[in-house]
């Protein structure tokens, strides 16, 4: 591991992420499935595998299922981008996931 320091908070690892997405495990619970090809997938592995994103800190983007955002919306997802915190997203089943990286400033169909 690539940490350094002996104290914890000088503790650092790094990733390759340049971006933070963050999207209720909850919601995407309730709606079981609504994204990817067959609408069959949950909204993060639907966008992760739409931009072809590697697993882990090694991918290009962070897409990461949290605990309830305290919205709740009736048939959509709440979705939080790191890098503009104060306007969240509630994502459709359905929605044009091209349309949503974008919104996310996440250049579709990126490597890595
Ligand atoms: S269930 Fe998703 S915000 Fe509460």
């Amino acid at each position: 591991m690539e940490t350094a320091g002996a104290g914890g908070l000088k503790d650092r690892i790094r990733s390759d992420w340049d971006h933070a997405v963050l999207v209720c495990r909850k919601c995407s619970k309730r709606l079981d499935g609504g994204f990817g090809p067959d609408g069959g997938e949950r909204l993060a592995k639907a966008l992760r595998r739409h931009l072809s994103l590697k697993k882990g800190r090694k991918a290009a983007v962070g897409i990461v299922e949290v605990n309830c955002l305290g919205v709740c919306p009736k048939g959509a997802v709440t979705v939080v981008d790191g890098a503009q915190s104060r306007d969240w997203l509630l994502v459709r089943p359905g929605a044009d996931l091209d349309e949503l990286a974008g919104a996310l400033n996440l250049p579709a169909g990126r490597r890595g």
